[in-house]
């Protein structure tokens, strides 16, 4: 039985004894192996291509699964590389207020008391605002702006299919946003600006979230706001920005929260909402390599049954019971959630109780969605209302300045 190496020998023999002389066969070997070669080198480029796209994916899937795993360390904790923010980051420290309104409990009066800041420290401190509506609601859009401006707002948006708040966490630049913001609407309020938000917004943000997941962002998407916010161009075009976040931790939250030098947490003062204040500062705490210069400016009360008067001590005695209760609850929640809390956020507190915000209807919808603040009556919930915001306004910018 012939081994196959001798088959394999007898066959080459017979092909060169079959009439072809030796140096035939050489030249069409050559021949053959000139016009095989580019064709096997790109084979081999291709499969080496595919090879690195398959090891690509699955390290950004590694990347994905492992941060939405149970024990990882959430979406906004992947790993990045770099991992470093913005080269002008540090100047947050010397930044202009930038105060974000945040709570991941909904309904608790985030845009109501975003609104009225902006007119408080647009009409009485005179200062230039700007204000940011981050919730694709578009609530505080449709709370400062016109309705006119609004439906050239909504018109532009269906064009393009895509809003201002979504440009600027995406695309935006400093140059940009000087010149868009849109003017807010009423008496006094010729000094403030604001960013409008419509639902085109959820859709960057999940587009944004993914991508950043998947690592197919060349910039780290967490510090965008922060790099414009803080550029010469609008630290002096601006005393001001205040920003009304939703109530989830969405790609534009943990921007604004990036970007921010405080943020207010408001809350309704009952024992739920308590709660809710604690799972809040948790995240804050869990997050705080993300900003690790961010303070709690401080908790709010909101809709308190009575107005509380403008003496602190008082006011603790106004509360009702179930109030009461929560206002010792919240105090209690914060200090556990950030008792392992590093720098500034350790530091956090609630606002004294006289500047608690009442429950007062002319703040609610039924006000025709404006600006409590800026109304053109003098009527006394309004008067109570204007004092309330003033002392809040002037309890921020002591806490700032300390
Ligand atoms: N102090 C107040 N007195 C009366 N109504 C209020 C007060 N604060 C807020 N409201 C009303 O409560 C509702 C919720 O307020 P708002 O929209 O400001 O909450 P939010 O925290 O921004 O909600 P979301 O989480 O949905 O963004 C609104 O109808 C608002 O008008
Ligand atoms: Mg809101």
């Amino acid at each position: 039985m012939p081994t196959d190496k001798t088959l394999a020998e007898r066959l080459l023999h017979e092909i060169i004894n079959s009439g072809f002389d030796d140096w035939t066969v050489r030249v069409a070997a050559l021949v053959i192996a000139t016009l095989l070669a580019p064709i096997f080198a790109k084979l081999i480029y291709r499969l080496y291509n595919q090879f690195r796209k398959i090891m690509s994916a699955s390290t950004r899937l590694r990347r994905a699964e492992g941060a939405v795993a149970k024990d990882g360390g959430g979406i906004w904790l992947a790993p990045t590389i770099p991992m470093a923010p913005p080269a002008n980051y540090t100047q947050l420290k010397r930044s202009i207020p930038i105060l974000t309104v945040a709570n991941l409990k909904g309904g608790v009066g985030k845009t109501t008391i975003s609104a009225n800041l902006v007119a408080h420290y647009a009409i009485k401190k005179e200062e230039r605002v700007l204000a940011i509506d981050f919730d694709y609601q578009g609530s505080l859009s449709s709370m400062l702006l016109s309705e006119a401006e609004q439906d050239t707002l909504y018109q532009e948006q269906s064009d393009s299919r895509t809003c201002r708040a979504s440009y600027l966490i995406d695309r935006g630049t400093d140059i940009w946003l000087q010149s868009v913001a849109s003017q807010v609407q009423g008496a006094g309020l010729e000094r403030a600006k604001v960013i409008p938000s419509f639902y085109s917004l959820a859709g960057t943000e999940n587009r944004m979230m993914i991508e950043w997941l998947l690592n197919k962002r060349s910039n780290d998407i967490r510090y965008s706001l922060s790099s414009i916010l803080l550029s010469d161009a609008i630290q002096s075009r601006y005393d001001r920005i205040i920003i009304d976040a939703p109530p989830r931790l969405t790609t534009a939250c943990i921007q604004a929260l990036t970007a921010s030098t405080s943020v207010v947490i408001p809350t309704v003062l009952d024992s739920l909402s308590a709660q809710a204040v604690g799972t809040f500062a948790d995240q804050l705490r869990i997050h705080q390599q993300l900003w690790p210069n961010l303070r709690i400016c401080g908790v709010l009360g909101n809709m308190t049954a009575k107005n509380l008067g403008a003496d602190p001590e008082g006011a603790v005695e106004k509360m009702n019971a179930v109030e009461a209760d929560a206002f010792v609850n919240c105090r209690d929640v914060l200090s556990q959630s950030l008792q392992t809390a590093v720098g500034p956020l350790r530091d956090a507190a609630l606002f004294p109780a006289s500047t608690f915000i009442p429950d007062k209807i002319e703040l609610g919808r039924a006000a025709g969605e404006r600006i409590a603040y800026a109304s053109p009556t003098n009527s006394q919930p309004i008067q109570q209302i204007r004092d309330v915001f003033d002392r809040l306004g002037d309890e921020i910018d002591n806490r700032h300045n300390a």
